[in-house]
């Protein structure tokens, strides 16, 4: 059964992210250009395209692109990784993940080889019969994106009336869900800084496995490609301008955040990405932040949904999966020299929770207590 398999893959993911919690703190390892370690999270943006039309977002403009990599090439892709690297964590993202039809089979495959797998979806597909599938696929987590549980403004901040109801539905269909792990992520910004306690709230209400709050960033930060397939910079949107209101609110909207985590709320920041957050949606330019630096060096491996490989989205490609090996990819000048690149790079984006994740290890068990 793949769930069975999975659990001993977790297992086998957690020593890897200890490794690393070990090898970060002992030498910095995002300070070297040769990583230690092997890819510990996998991002595919698996589809450009989407049905919603997020003003936070430019992934909607995309038009349809029919070159995308296919069913099998998605197979040789997590092969190639797999027997690479061994236990991996996969995530699967967009774009809407699910207007491809064939993401379940993607799914089946990689947890078959024990791979954990997590997707991250608007939810407005996710009818009875897409939700028995998800959850008979072997997927290990699935995050919805919800922003507020105020239906009007959480469709404001989604572009598109109805989106609010859609994602309950998700939920609703989802309640028999067996071991998966079901997932809330809020994007925050000024128009839903008031409704982030609620969501914290229903989220412990309906017994669901966790919410993550991340910052709003400008939309440049969301990698559109060109028709080369290198970045193209987009100027920050009208919500990226509205950060900075109500400075105190938003202290106080986190402290009571980072109280509710205390008291066993399963909310994934840590009070130390919390802090950053603050000063972050207070003063996006506030210099105590900018020396924060990113880490993603020795750990991510971006696929873009042609193929190509990076190790931050925001940079050009190394190679393509298909046609090269993967771990001369990750050693190459290239990778070497992003990651010099990287972790003097003062994107925004370095406040995303996959930039502040370390062993804690008391709210762990506070965690698996509330919940079992
Ligand atoms: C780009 S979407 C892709 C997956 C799927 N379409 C969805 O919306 O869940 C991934 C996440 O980014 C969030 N997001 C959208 N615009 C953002 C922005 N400007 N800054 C930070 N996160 C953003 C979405 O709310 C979602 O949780
Ligand atoms: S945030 Fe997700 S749902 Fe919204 S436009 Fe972007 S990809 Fe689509
Ligand atoms: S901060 Fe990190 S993830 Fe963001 S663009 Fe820079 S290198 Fe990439």
């Amino acid at each position: 059964m793949p769930h069975d398999r999975i659990n001993w893959q977790r297992i086998r993911v957690g020593c890897r992210y200890v490794e690393k919690y070990l090898v970060e703190g002992l030498v910095s390892a995002y300070k070297f250009k040769h990583s230690p370690l092997k890819p510990l999270e996998v991002f595919c943006e698996i589809t450009y395209n989407c049905n919603l039309k997020c003003p936070t977002c430019f992934r909607w403009t995309t038009i349809e692109d029919r070159n995308e990599l296919g069913l099998e090439d998605w197979k040789v892709a997590i092969s190639k990784l797999k027997n690479w690297i061994g236990t991996y964590n996969l995530f699967f993202s967009g774009g809407e993940p699910f207007l491809r039809e064939d993401l379940i089979e993607v799914i089946k495959f990689a947890s078959e080889l024990g791979i954990p797998v997590s997707v991250v979806s608007n939810g407005s597909l996710i009818d009875k019969t897409l939700a028995k599938r998800i959850v008979s696929s072997g997927l290990f987590g699935l995050t919805l994106s919800l922003n507020s549980m105020n239906p009007e403004t959480h469709n404001k901040t989604r572009g598109t009336a109805g989106s609010f109801d859609e994602v309950m539905r998700a939920i609703e269909n989802l309640r028999e869900r067996g071991k998966m792990k079901l997932n809330i992520a809020a994007t925050v910004m000024s128009e839903n800084i008031h409704d982030l306690v609620g969501l914290a709230e229903f989220v412990n209400k309906e017994g669901l496995d966790s919410i993550n709050y991340q910052p709003v960033m400008p939309t440049s930060a969301i990698p559109i490609l060109d028709e080369n397939g290198n970045p193209k910079k987009l100027p920050p949107g009208t919500f990226y301008k509205t950060l900075g209101r109500e400075p105190a609110v938003i202290k106080e909207v986190f402290d009571r955040l980072a109280l509710m985590r205390g008291n066993g709320y399963p909310i994934n920041n840590m009070p130390k990405h919390m802090a950053y957050m603050v000063r972050y949606l207070q003063n996006p330019e506030d210099p105590q932040i900018i020396r924060y630096p990113c880490k993603i060096g020795p750990k991510n491996f971006v696929i873009d949904p042609f193929g190509n490989v990076r190790i931050c989205s925001m940079m050009e490609p190394m190679g393509n999966l298909l046609d090269a090996d993967p771990k001369a990819l990750w050693h190459s000048e290239k990778a070497q020299n992003q990651r010099e690149q990287i972790r003097s790079c003062k994107e925004p984006c370095r406040l995303f929770t996959c930039n502040f994740k370390e062993l804690d290890l008391l709210y762990q068990l506070k965690k698996m207590y509330k919940h079992g």
